[in-house]
Order: C-alpha cells, then structure tokens, then sequence
C-alpha cells in the first residue's frame, strides 16, 4: 500500500482532487465494505484539516447506527429527526452548520465539535446513512468544501457494493 501524505494545498478544489485520488486508490483496490467505510473514515480525518470527527451512521429499524469513524468514540444511535444527522435523513438534504449551538438539537458527541457537515447517502432513492464530518472550529466548512465532498460522496456512491452494505450493515 502506497504511503498517505498529509499536504498542504493553497486552494480547496486542489486539495479535494488530492483526497478524491487517495480514495479511488483504496476502493477501487478493495470490495470489503466494512474496510472501505473504515479506511474512508480514516483517510478523512488524517488529510482534512480541522477535524475532530469523520465518520458513517447507517439507518437501521429507523435508527442511525454508529459505523466506522476516526475521532472519539461517539453516540451508538441517532434518532431520525433530531441533531444534524438526523434532520439530514429525515430532509434528504446535505446540512452545512457553521455553529452547532445554535442548531436546535444538535447532539453533541464530542463537545470540542463546534461546526459540522452530514451528506446524507441516498441510494436508489433509498437513505441508507449519513456521512458526518465534525470540527473543532466554527465556520470551518465553505460552498467548496460541499462542492468537493459532494465529488467524493459521487466516488463512494460508485465504487462501493452496496448490496452487501445493506445485507451487512443495515
Ligand atoms: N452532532 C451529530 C451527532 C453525531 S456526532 O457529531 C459524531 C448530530 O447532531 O446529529
């Protein structure tokens, strides 16, 4: 396995095609989806900067179960309509928040998270979880960050299997 480099770009859109290239080459190389979803969560939290938490929860019995994550260990279950994650199941929609006190019912796994973005993962027009990435800044997540997470959510969205995601995660 090719080592990861951390590197510092001057623009985001460079630094989302780094990070792009970095996951086709593990999940185009892999088709266990519990070691995709794992080395996801870590090639997250490792490349980005300012991040104290990346990670899935898939919906499972109308819950959102914890799946692999880089970060402190964190709420086992999320309840659909409640939080950032939650509210994003339940809207089908990307929430972008640039200070989570101010979110009415943010849930606050980590207390050092202070902004927060949750991509929820639709498949076949069927939520299957959500991607939720957390920062210890407020503000930290811009219309390009969205752009390019979008992109690596496209990449995942592709690559992963996810007729086995459903028989083993949810
Ligand atoms: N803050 C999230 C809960 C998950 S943790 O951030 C890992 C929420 O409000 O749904």
């Amino acid at each position: 396995m090719k080592p990861i480099k951390k590197i510092s770009f001057e623009k985001k859109d460079e630094f989302y095609k780094y990070l792009n290239i970095k996951l086709l080459g593990l999940v185009t190389s892999e088709s266990n989806v519990l070691s995709n979803f794992s080395n996801i969560a870590a090639l997250l939290g490792l490349l980005m900067e300012d991040i104290n938490w990346a990670g899935f929860y898939f919906l499972k019995d109308n819950e959102l179960k914890l799946g692999p994550f880089y970060g402190k260990p964190a709420c086992t279950t999320l309840t659909v309509g409640r939080g950032v994650c939650g509210t994003a199941v339940e809207d089908r929609s990307i929430q972008m928040i640039n200070n989570v006190d101010a979110f009415d019912g943010h849930v606050a796994c980590d207390p050092e998270s202070k902004s927060e973005i949750v991509f929820p993962i639709i498949v076949e027009d069927v939520v299957i979880g959500v991607l939720d990435i957390d920062s210890p800044i407020y503000n930290r997540f811009d219309e390009e960050d969205y752009r390019g997470l979008e992109r690596i959510l496209f990449t995942i969205k592709k690559y992963m299997d996810w007729e086995s995601v459903k028989k083993c995660m949810i």
